[in-house]
């Protein structure tokens, strides 16, 4: 085992993962355009309980859904579980860190959706997952990278508990109310966020589960920087999930890499 190999931050979000974005469809139109003009399977890197899997699999395509959570990828295959089988066929599942993967083949369309190359926090593993990115992109291939930004980058800021789910769980009949509180230190370019999931049950029991993620994010230029030193560039830059140009406040940007 590589003593870069990275930890598995989403070990207790998982369990509260789906209720709280597992709704999410915004991002789903894109990836099914992407997915739609590759010759290949698709390659998707922090594959999750499936949120973009599954729809990308009903659609028709191949996925090769990467992760580096056991338990995220328990809950995947139980969804696929329920899949009709050609669905399931559909998609083959590999725990793995993106910073060693080694599949021996390249694809068309490959993605890391939501942020999740935002949790490589140091160069050194920024560069290690571009490296393995691009060695996995086909000559024409696309690769989509959606990373957060805070909405003012450059300034420390600080994010004060609030709340940001109040929901009942439909499996366990609980309540489940989450806070979340954040600072942003602009000098090391991370996002410290905090979460607390508060669970209360029928009987009126409580629990609550922090969980802290950091998140490192990148000002204009820099991902363009460390794109080119892995031969690759960057196609098209921007915000939302339909191609808006990026503005100074936006606090999602998609980029499109392809080979130089
Ligand atoms: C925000 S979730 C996205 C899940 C799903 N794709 C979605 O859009 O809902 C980020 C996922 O990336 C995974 N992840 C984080 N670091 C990773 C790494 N180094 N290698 C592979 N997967 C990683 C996490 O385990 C988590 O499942």
């Amino acid at each position: 085992m590589s003593e870069r190999r990275l930890s598995d931050v989403y070990a207790d979000y998982s369990r509260f993962y789906d209720l709280y974005v597992g709704d999410r469809t915004d991002d789903i139109p894109l990836y099914l355009e992407y997915a739609a003009s590759s010759t290949t399977p698709v390659l998707e890197i922090g594959a999750g309980t499936g949120r973009l899997t599954l729809p990308t699999a009903s659609a028709g395509h191949q996925v090769v859904a990467v992760d580096i959570s056991p338990s995220m990828l328990e809950i995947l295959d139980a969804r696929l579980a329920e899949q009709p089988e050609v669905t399931r066929r559909r998609v083959r599942v590999v725990h793995v860190d993106m910073l060693e993967l080694d599949l021996g083949e390249t694809f068309d369309f490959v993605l890391v959706p939501f942020f999740t190359f935002n949790y490589l926090l140091t160069s050194e593993a920024q560069n290690a997952a571009l490296d393995r990115l691009s060695a996995h992109l086909s000559d024409s291939g696309r690769l989509v990278l959606d990373l957060f930004v805070p909405p003012t980058p450059e300034i420390d800021s600080v994010l004060e508990p609030e709340v940001r789910m109040d929901a009942n769980d439909p499996a366990t009949g609980d309540r489940v109310r989450l806070w979340t509180a954040a600072n942003v230190d602009a000098a090391a370019r991370i996002e410290h966020r905090t979460q607390w999931f508060e669970v209360t049950g029928p009987d009126g029991a409580s629990e609550t589960t922090e969980i802290n993620i950091d998140r490192r994010f990148f000002l204009p230029g820099e991902l363009e920087r460390l794109a080119e030193d892995h031969g690759l560039r960057v196609l098209e830059l921007f915000t939302g999930y339909r191609g808006e140009p990026p503005k100074p406040d936006s606090v999602q940007l998609v980029y499109v890499l392809g080979h130089a």
